[in-house]
């Protein structure tokens, strides 16, 4: 009587235990299919910041995109929380999502330093330690394509 309980409980944990693998394959399987169609588009890939020359900060030798890549890029770069979070305003606006700051052709130079110099939203305005006029003007007239 005792071992017929025994063997019971044993297959009764094997069973549990053999279900419990089969929901972790299939939530495995579900993952590697990717997201939900008419979901978020796949993020293009993971970019690093660029490098400046280190010279004087008032007189930058590095080209409008190398600086607003390293000025800007911890947040305007793939996965920034800056790219996350105008990718998600832009979705809920129901606009085609046009997540790189760097990829719009909406941006005006003025504008780009107005929202750089005061911030906007959940953007920190940016003081002259972190970008200088001269670092600026260059980022701007990057992002704004001479408008
Ligand atoms: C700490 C992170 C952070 C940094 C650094 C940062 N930004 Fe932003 N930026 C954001 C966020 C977040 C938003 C979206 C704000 C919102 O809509 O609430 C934003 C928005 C903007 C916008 C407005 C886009 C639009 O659709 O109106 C511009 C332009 C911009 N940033 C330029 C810059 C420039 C130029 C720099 C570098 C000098 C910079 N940002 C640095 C986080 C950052």
């Amino acid at each position: 009587m005792k071992r017929a309980l025994i063997l019971s409980a044993l297959a009764l944990t094997t069973a549990v235990s053999l279900s419990a693998c089969n929901i972790a394959k299939k939530s495995d399987e579900k993952a590697q299919q990717g997201p939900p169609a008419g979901g978020p588009p796949p993020p293009p890939p993971y970019q690093m910041r660029a490098e400046v020359a280190d010279k004087d900060r008032l007189a930058p030798t590095s080209d409008g995109a190398t600086l607003f890549s390293h000025r800007c890029g911890a947040c305007h770069l793939t996965f920034g929380m800056g790219t996350n979070l105008i990718t998600a305003r832009q979705i809920a606006a129901q606009q085609k999502p046009v997540p790189l700051l760097a990829d719009r052709t909406d941006l005006a130079a003025d504008y780009v330093k107005a929202v750089a110099r005061n911030g906007k939203g959940a953007m920190p305005r940016q003081t002259k330690v972190d970008v200088t006029d001269a670092e600026l003007d260059k980022i701007a007239a990057y992002l704004g394509k001479g408008k």
